[in-house]
């Protein structure tokens, strides 16, 4: 995902209070330290009861450099593949009904090189579209034939082997409130195509019909599971979050696609900085109501910016992202977590107002693991090893200090 800078601007005095945490990794009888993540994920799935999936991102066309080191970590720390832009429709679709799956499919075979599982990402999004799109389509055109021909034709190209498929991405607005209904909620996004971007004012798609057509053409051709997925959504008594369930309704209602076909997915671009991020017991209630209708939670973008780069700010980066996992691990209905970018001079964050010293993945700008690596290698060995959850590490020892057992 890009352009989200202007959400995540942090108050100052926020960065200085970073809350004393305790981890799983202080505790030399939990943590082993020398195991891989990967090693860890077939246990994993025996407790979840089904193959869990946990990946990051990969792009045929990055640099050479990186691509042994990539590769190493595709066999030891991840079995699961995202295409970080190779299935974007600007990549996809350059000329009006001419397709180029090079780039995703390139993906697709990368995963299956190194033995892992692929998701797709995405076949509707208002950014990273082609340059003869939009503002040259009339709305009939649009939701009559555009979308579902590029729906059709990239779900269909890359076949059955795709654990889920980001249908449509961030179609809901920043300036929600509760009370919405589904086609207010993406109204306020006040972006393609719900205004055209021609320099006209008149809204290119007045209805849902668009994402309808997205979903309808998707649930023909696709038989894995059929994901929403948008950022700052999860935390609970919040109006994005509401749209969300909006939204996944009228798909259900309007478009017929059937709850247990959903996901929703939630890409956790986050700041280790209380309020930056949405804390665990939130998450899981948000995942537990999605699980009462048969609807399927991920996590898909994972990534979170420090604000100052010390110990106890990479502390509690481990504490917060290993609260996600958790909150992932302990829910019946999620099966899949993405990290976003491979390691700190990779990512698609860097430092600046609003992410502080960025350092925003689990591994560093030389490559090596960081706290938050061995944190998450220690949830995982804790869940493979049939132990209750724990409390939320992030809230702080004054509410959690892990146990010595
Ligand atoms: C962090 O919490 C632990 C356990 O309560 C305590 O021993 C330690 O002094 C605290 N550290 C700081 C810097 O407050
Ligand atoms: C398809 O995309 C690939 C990768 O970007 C490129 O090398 C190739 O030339 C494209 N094919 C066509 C027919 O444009
Ligand atoms: C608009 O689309 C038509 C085909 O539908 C194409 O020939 C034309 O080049 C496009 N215009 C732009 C500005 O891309
Ligand atoms: C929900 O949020 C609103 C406004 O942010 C607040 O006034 C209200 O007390 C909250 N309700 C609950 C149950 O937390
Ligand atoms: C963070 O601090 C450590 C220790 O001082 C240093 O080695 C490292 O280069 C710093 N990283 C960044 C990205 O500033």
């Amino acid at each position: 995902m890009y352009g989200l800078l202007a959400l995540l601007t942090l108050p100052a005095a926020l960065a200085q209070t970073i809350p004393n945490v305790s981890l799983l990794i202080d505790n030399p009888a939990v943590y082993n330290g020398k195991a891989t993540i990967r090693s860890i994920l077939p246990w994993v799935s025996v407790r979840k009861g089904s193959l869990f999936h946990f990946g990051s991102t990969h792009d045929i066309f990055a640099p050479a450099a990186e691509a042994d080191w990539t590769s190493d970590k595709f066999w030891n720390v991840w079995n699961h593949i995202v295409a970080e832009n190779g299935c974007k429709w600007y990549d996809t679709e350059p000329q009006p009904f001419v397709h180029n799956l090079t780039d995703c499919k390139g993906v697709q075979q990368y995963a299956t090189d190194h033995g892992a599982t692929f998701r797709g990402h995405n076949t509707f999004w208002h950014s990273q579209t082609p340059s003869w799109l939009p503002g040259n389509v009339s709305a009939s055109e649009l939701v009559n034939k555009v979308i579902p021909n590029h729906v059709q034709t990239e779900i269909s190209g890359l076949g059955w082997d795709v654990t889920s498929w980001d249908v449509t991405n961030e179609l809901i607005g920043d300036s929600t409130t509760m009370g919405m209904d589904a086609w207010e909620c993406v109204q306020s996004a006040d972006r393609w195509p719900t205004v055209t971007v021609d320099g006209g004012s008149t809204p290119l798609v007045t209805d849902l019909s668009f994402a309808y057509a997205a979903w309808s053409t998707a649930l023909k051709y696709d038989p894995g599971k059929l994901v929403y997925n948008d950022y700052s959504t999860g935390a609970t008594n919040n109006s994005k979050t509401e749209c969300v369930f909006k939204l996944i309704a009228s798909l259900n209602e309007q478009a017929g696609v059937p709850y247990s076909r959903m996901g929703v997915g939630f890409q956790s671009h986050v700041g280790a900085s209380p309020g930056q991020f949405v804390p665990k017991d939130q998450l899981e209630t948000t995942f537990k109501r999605l699980a009462d209708l048969g609807v399927d939670a991920l996590i898909t973008e994972m990534d979170m910016w420090i604000p100052t780069n010390t110990t106890a700010a990479l502390r509690y980066q481990a504490a917060i992202w290993g609260d996600y996992i958790d909150a992932c691990l302990y829910s019946s209905n999620c099966h899949e977590f993405i990290n976003w970018d491979n390691r700190d001079d990779t990512s698609w964050i860097t430092p600046g107002p609003g992410h502080g010293v960025a350092m925003p993945t689990l591994f560093d700008a030389n490559g090596n693991p960081k706290p938050v690596y061995y944190e998450v290698l220690a949830r995982f060995e804790r869940y493979a090893a049939w132990k209750p959850e724990m409390c939320a590490t992030a809230m702080g020892v004054a509410h959690c200090t892990v146990p010595r057992d």
